[in-house]
């Protein structure tokens, strides 16, 4: 590892997976709206924006052609009842959470085989199942999951790892802004899942951990 970018690494799980990184002296670009106050490369990043990805991409292209990580952690959910999601909170859901990770894998390919480098994506225990008020984020997440099964079948000859990472409920601002009813000292705490990943990216380059479901005990 010595170049990663990683999407929302301003925040919960992403700040903490920065910090790792950092502590092994990976040069770090973060893509999100609000900076990241440690010792990164910012790239201010509306996954919602197309004009935005484009320009991340430029950039990343024109500037850091080394990468060898890619993290896609972005996401974010808007609890709703099936009637009452609007439109534009449809396009936010699936832009955040799986079509903004599309894109910049889909740009970022060629780069990341070249290095023979790794992409880490962040689903949810939610690729795999659903709630009420859960039905646009789930579905997201689903959709999430389907395209790290597709990467990991059409590079499968190639020498970049996809690890499909999927977490239950941690403490982060994600339930808070979702106006969540889990308390936060039932949920996890997201430095040891950032030192999951940290592991399984430390693995030797012939072991790939293709899915890692992470359940809190506590279900309330
Ligand atoms: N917390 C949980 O219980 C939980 C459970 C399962 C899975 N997850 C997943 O874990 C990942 C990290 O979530 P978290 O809990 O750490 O949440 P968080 O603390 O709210 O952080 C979310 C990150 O996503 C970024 N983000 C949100 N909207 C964005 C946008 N429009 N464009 C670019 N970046 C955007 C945020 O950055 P800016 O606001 O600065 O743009 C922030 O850095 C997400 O994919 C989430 O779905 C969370």
């Amino acid at each position: 590892m010595k170049k990663a970018i990683i999407t929302g690494g301003s925040s919960g799980l992403g700040h903490e997976i920065v910090l790792k990184l950092l502590e092994k002296s990976v040069k770090v670009i973060n893509l999100s709206r609000t900076p990241s106050k440690l010792d990164v490369i910012n790239i201010k990043t509306n996954l919602n924006k197309d004009e935005d990805i484009i320009k991340a991409i430029n950039t990343i292209k024109k500037n850091h052609q080394d990468i060898d990580l890619l993290i896609l952690n972005s996401g974010m959910m808007r609890r709703r009842f099936i009637s009452e999601t609007t439109l534009n909170e449809v396009n936010e859901q699936f832009a955040v959470n799986v079509t903004g990770a599309i894109k910049l894998v889909e740009s970022l390919i060629n780069l990341i085989k070249k290095n023979k480098g790794d992409i880490v994506i962040i689903g949810s225990t939610s690729s795999f199942k659903t709630a009420p008020e859960h039905s646009i984020y789930s579905s997201a997440k689903h959709a999430l999951l389907s395209y790290i099964e597709s990467l990991q079948l059409e590079l499968k000859k190639e020498d970049v790892r996809i690890i499909g990472f999927h977490p239950g409920g941690f403490k982060s601002k994600f339930h808070i802004k979702a106006k969540s009813d889990l308390k936060q000292e039932d949920l996890m705490d997201p430095q040891y899942l950032a030192q999951l990943i940290i592991t399984a990216l430390e693995l030797p380059r012939n072991m790939q951990i293709s899915k890692i479901i992470v359940d809190r005990k506590k279900h309330t």
